[in-house]
């Protein structure tokens, strides 16, 4: 089943209800979208992308344009709210611009219309497409046998199908090696235990949920040969990607463990550098309650960053849709990439 998709609507996997509860809901309007963007019913960098997209379109069809004009500053409004929702995967703003610009080449409010939905549908399609490429590549460096560390969630449910890291782990099983998955929790949202655990279990692909402190304990204990997770926006000298990361690259390199970031193209923000990169930070609520069960005193100070960077220098390859990217980046990723 697809993570998003269009029908009379953006229809997406309601993330927050998983592992409870498989429940699909649809945005008819932008402010549905948005909200299920900041609260993480839809997630994931490339998953993201296909929302900005798609939000673009719901812009289209959510009021009863008459002029032109009137729409396309209405489409040029919404792509601004649809940016503003998260500010660290560079994906959400990529996805929206294409489906944007896409619009403003209409002549008409129908053709406008067509033009947007043919965009976002277009970049859905390739999703998959690279997604599957990204596998193709990944599982090269996988041996049968294998144990991978993994963190956040990077699979099926953060992109349209398939997954980034999970769907290199996803290939490789395909192909007949036997990989098994050590899932960090990842904490405080818990995409690890939550929605890496249920995706590896539907497609029967052996997991084990650990807690974030455990992971240095399994390093050491030679449990795991390699580290996969996906990312929410490569710069010039790290990996933007869930918080936790940056401590697991830093375990992984001290046990000499491969460390690998499966991601395509379009997390690629190669001109510019860490300083630049907005970390979103998230409420205090997501550390103070787990439900309505306090877990610290309600008046606590709280600090919630949603990622942190990885440097470059940590990790082993990258893993893209065009092929595996060794060190020196600065070479390598582009004459790869062509960026
Ligand atoms: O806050 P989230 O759940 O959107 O964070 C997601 C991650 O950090 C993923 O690892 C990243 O987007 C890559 S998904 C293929």
């Amino acid at each position: 089943m697809r993570t998003i998709f269009w029908k009379d609507g953006v229809v997406l996997i309601d993330q927050t209800k998983l592992p409870e509860k498989l429940e699909l809901i649809t945005c008819k309007h932008v402010v549905e979208l948005l909200d299920a963007i900041k609260r993480l019913a839809v997630r994931g960098a490339p998953a993201l992308e296909v929302a900005g997209a798609y939000g673009v379109v719901l812009a289209c069809i959510e009021k009863e344009f008459t002029r032109v004009d009137e729409m396309k500053s209405h489409l040029i409004k919404t792509f601004d709210l649809i940016v503003s929702t998260r500010p660290t995967a560079v994906n959400l703003s990529i996805g929206a611009k294409r489906a944007l610009d896409a619009a403003l080449k209409g002549g008409s409010i129908d053709e406008i219309i067509r033009l947007a939905l043919q965009e976002a549908e277009k970049i859905a399609r390739e999703d998959i497409d690279r997604n599957r490429k990204i596998g193709e590549y990944g599982s090269k460096i996988l041996e049968d046998g294998d144990t991978v560390l993994t963190y956040c969630n990077a699979g099926r449910l953060a992109t349209v199908d398939w997954g980034t890291a999970l769907g290199v782990v996803r290939s490789a099983v395909n192909e007949g090696k036997k990989i098994r998955v050590i899932a960090c929790e990842t904490r405080p949202l818990n995409q690890g235990s939550r929605l890496t655990c249920w995706e590896l279990i539907q497609d029967g692909i052996d997991v084990t949920l650990i807690t974030d402190s455990t992971a240095a304990h399994v390093m050491k204990q030679g449990m795991v040969d390699k580290v996969i997770v996906g990312a929410d926006r490569i710069v010039r000298d790290s990996v933007f990607n869930k918080i936790g990361t940056y401590m697991i690259s830093i375990v992984a390199k001290e046990h000499g463990i491969p460390f690998y970031v499966a991601a395509p193209k379009t997390t690629f923000d190669w001109k510019k550098t860490s300083k630049e990169v907005i970390i979103e930070e998230r409420s205090a609520e997501e550390l103070v309650y787990c439900g309505e069960k306090l877990l610290a005193p309600k008046n606590v100070n709280v600090y919630n960053p949603a990622f942190d960077s990885t440097p470059l220098d940590n990790v082993t390859a990258i893993i893209t849709e065009h092929g595996i990217i060794e060190p020196p980046y600065d070479v390598n990723v582009p004459k790869v990439l062509r960026i």
